[in-house]
C-alpha cells in the first residue's frame, strides 16, 4: 500500500465524540448551523461556536473556514459547505473535492495531525453515497500525496453503509493484499 493509503482510516461514530485535532463540518453557506451533522457539532460546541461563525460572514460552495471547538473535544472545527446534488452536471464532483481539498488546507497550516470528514453532501445536500466516497477518497489521497500534514484522515460515517461505501473507495487506492 503507498503511505497515503495508510494515512485515511474509516469509523462508523458520532464525529463530535472524536479526539482529533480537527473535525469538518458539513455546513451551509451562512455557517449559522442547520440539522443532521451541523446541528449535532452546534449542539455539541454550545453557543460560542455560532457566535465565532457570525463574525466569518458565510462561506462559498467548496470553500472552508477554521474555528474553534468550544466544547467539543476536539481543537478546530473546519466548516465547509459541499454542493447541493442537482444530477451531477453542474460541477458537483468538483465542488466536492474542494470542499475536502480547502478543509485539508486548513488543518495543515494550523498543525493538524489528526483530522475527521463526515461524508459531506450525502445527507440533506442529496450527493449519491457511493459517488461522494469515491470524489472524497481520491481528492484526501492526491493532498496526502503532495502534503505531511494532516497524518491522518478518518473518514466518519455515521453508519455501517456509509463506512462500507469508503472503504470499498480506499481500496481501489490500495491492491489487495499479497498483490504487488
Ligand atoms: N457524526 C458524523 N456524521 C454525521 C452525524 C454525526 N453526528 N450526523 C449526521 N452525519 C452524516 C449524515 O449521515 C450524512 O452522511 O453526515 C453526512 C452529511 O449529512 P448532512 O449533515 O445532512 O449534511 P449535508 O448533506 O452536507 O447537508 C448540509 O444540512 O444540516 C444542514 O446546515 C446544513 O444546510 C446544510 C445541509
Amino acid at each position: 500500500m503507498t503511505p497515503e493509503a495508510y494515512r485515511m482510516s474509516v469509523i462508523v461514530a458520532d464525529i463530535t465524540t472524536l479526539d482529533v485535532d480537527a473535525i469538518v463540518n458539513a455546513a451551509n453557506a451562512t455557517l449559522l448551523g442547520g440539522g443532521g451533522v451541523d446541528g449535532a457539532i452546534h449542539r455539541a460546541a454550545g453557543p460560542e461556536l455560532v457566535e465565532e461563525c457570525r463574525m466569518l460572514g458565510g462561506c462559498d460552495t467548496g470553500d472552508a473556514k477554521i474555528t474553534k471547538a468550544y466544547r467539543l473535544p476536539t481543537r478546530h472545527v473546519i466548516h465547509t459547505v459541499g454542493p447541493v446534488w442537482r444530477g451531477g452536471n453542474r460541477d458537483e464532483a468538483e465542488r466536492l473535492a474542494s470542499c475536502y481539498r480547502r478543509s485539508l488546507e486548513l488543518a495543515a497550516e494550523h498543525d493538524c495531525r489528526t483530522i475527521a470528514f463526515p461524508a459531506i453532501s450525502t445527507g440533506v445536500y442529496g450527493y449519491p453515497k457511493g459517488e461522494a466516497a469515491e470524489v472524497a477518497v481520491r481528492s484526501v489521497f492526491g493532498f496526502l500525496a503532495a502534503s505531511d500534514l494532516p497524518q491522518s484522515v478518518i473518514f466518519c460515517a455515521f453508519d455501517e453503509m456509509s463506512a462500507e461505501l469508503h472503504r470499498r473507495a480506499l481500496e481501489s487506492f490500495a491492491p489487495p493484499s499479497g498483490e504487488a
